[in-house]
């Protein structure tokens, strides 16, 4: 028997807690702050650890021991969670606080590509606004702006149409921000975006399946970006030759530069590109796995993980091998939106603006599959909603119409006031007609 602990919260950490106990018989997974809706005795809440002090962690651990600890919160990996951790002698995986950077600084994730060989779109750094304006009318091309550090809702990127689209990013970026105004604006690059995810261990790493995340809020990849309104894995242009393409243009090169620049990096990082005519190009850099990508990604593994995180501890990892099937997974998030479009006064939900939590939940146990985000029990024991994404949905089947179709057969089950989804989760990756082919790519994969 042995024990870990996941400081994590959200769809993620619960996948990852469901992967360690699905794939290891014999580990017990505490889990902070973790969950208290989770009905299974292996995965036990610690609702006293905050990603904002590790302490909190500390003292758990020093009633109750772990043979390791696994953190995979930005908040508490920018915060410098493993550092401190580490420092009282406890085996960690985690990047650094200072390897955490390259996520929760845009220019700095951008800078290490750059310096290391890895593809990443034109792109310029700016503090003073005009400077930025002035350079984006100078562009022979359309922009993306992004403000610097880490956004609540992950709707730090504004993907822009024209250059007053992305002057008006700025002008909003100089609002919000005042004196630490800080944006990247760099080349809008149009292609097929994948989500690219890896387990880092020394100068080794473990290739995991690779994503497609549905960012935009509504309907018709249509709204803002937002942290994710599901996914689909795996991608429908993975094939061995990508792999090998990604690993030489992206992960090779990125793990050479951790090494280079001395940074302490071990754990998942989940890397964002874009498939472009002249090859992969990096759009984001992100140390943890990505959410709702772990929800498709992570149930399609069968290999011991607990045993793979001991080969990130002790070094071999370059020798594990991952055994995943061969489903395709569509997960689909299922949110706290407004609990009455009709009545102007009413919240207006989430991501779009403040919402209403605490609603009941109703229908969890019908559900296959789910991995719960923001989802707690109340005094009276019944789960109530506690955030923007409250659970995640997932279907499995043999191509990407079963898959999403037993998703939204899953979807239908569950219900609380408010409750909002997209409906056109994967719906452009399923073929017409009957049977189901493999999709051919173009067009088909939101490149915004
Ligand atoms: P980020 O905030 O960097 O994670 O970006 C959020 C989303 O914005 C990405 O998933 C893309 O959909 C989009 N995006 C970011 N950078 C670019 C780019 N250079 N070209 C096109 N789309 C982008
Ligand atoms: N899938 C989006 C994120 O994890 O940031």
């Amino acid at each position: 028997m042995t024990a870990v602990l996941v400081v994590d919260g959200t769809g993620r950490g619960h996948a990852i807690c469901d992967l360690m106990t699905r794939t290891n018989p014999a580990v017990t997974v505490y889990y902070g702050p973790g969950c208290d809706v989770i009905g299974d005795e292996r995965v036990v809440p610690v609702p006293s650890i905050a990603f904002d002090d590790p302490g909190t962690a500390l003292a758990f651990l020093r009633t109750t021991p772990v043979e390791f600890v696994l953190v995979g919160n930005i908040d508490a990996l920018s915060r410098g969670y493993v550092d401190v951790l580490r420092a009282h002698g406890h085996q960690v995986i985690g990047p650094a606080r200072a390897a955490a950077e390259l996520e929760a600084s845009k220019e700095r994730g951008k800078l290490f590509c750059d310096r290391h060989g890895v593809p990443v779109p034109a792109y310029g750094v700016f503090t003073d606004p005009q400077e930025a304006r002035s350079h984006i009318r100078s562009r022979p091309y359309t922009c993306v702006v992004k403000t610097d550090g880490l956004t609540v809702d992950g709707d730090g990127s504004i993907v822009c149409e024209t250059t007053g689209e992305a002057e008006a990013a700025v002008e909003r970026f100089a609002r919000e921000h005042g004196d630490d105004f800080r944006v990247v604006v760099e080349e809008r690059l149009r292609g097929t975006e994948i989500s690219i995810f890896a387990l880092i261990g020394g100068d080794e790493y473990l290739m995991f399946p690779s994503a497609v995340d549905f960012k935009r809020a509504l309907d018709g990849d249509s709204g803002k970006n937002c942290d994710g309104m599901g996914s689909v894995a795996p991608h429908p242009a993975d094939s061995p030759a990508l792999r090998e393409r990604v690993r030489a243009a992206i992960l090779d090169p990125f793990v050479r530069g951790l090494r280079r620049d001395g940074l302490d990096y071990s754990g998942f990082v989940y890397i964002g590109a874009m498939l472009t005519d002249a090859g992969p190009v990096v759009i984001e850099v992100n140390a943890r796995f990505g959410d709702s990508e772990a929800e498709v990604v992570l149930p399609s593994v069968h290999s011991d993980f607990v045993a793979l995180c001991r080969s990130v501890l002790a070094g071999g990892l370059g020798r594990q091998r991952l055994i995943t099937d061969d489903l395709v997974r569509c997960s689909v998030a299922l949110t706290q939106g407004c609990l009455d479009p009709l009545d102007p006064d009413a919240l207006p939900g989430w991501p779009f603006g403040a919402f209403a939590q605490g609603q009941p939940v109703s229908g969890l146990e019908d559900v296959d599959v789910a991995f719960y985000a923001n989802l707690r029990r109340d005094a009276a024991g019944v789960p109530v909603t506690c955030g923007g994404r409250v659970l995640h949905v997932v279907g499995a089947g043999h191509g990407y119409r079963e898959a999403r179709e037993n998703a939204y057969r899953q979807v239908r089950r569950v219900s609380f006031p408010g409750m909002r989804h997209r409906d056109d989760i994967a719906i452009g990756l399923v073929p017409s007609g009957t049977g189901e082919k493999a999709p051919t790519l173009a067009g088909n994969v939101p490149s915004r």
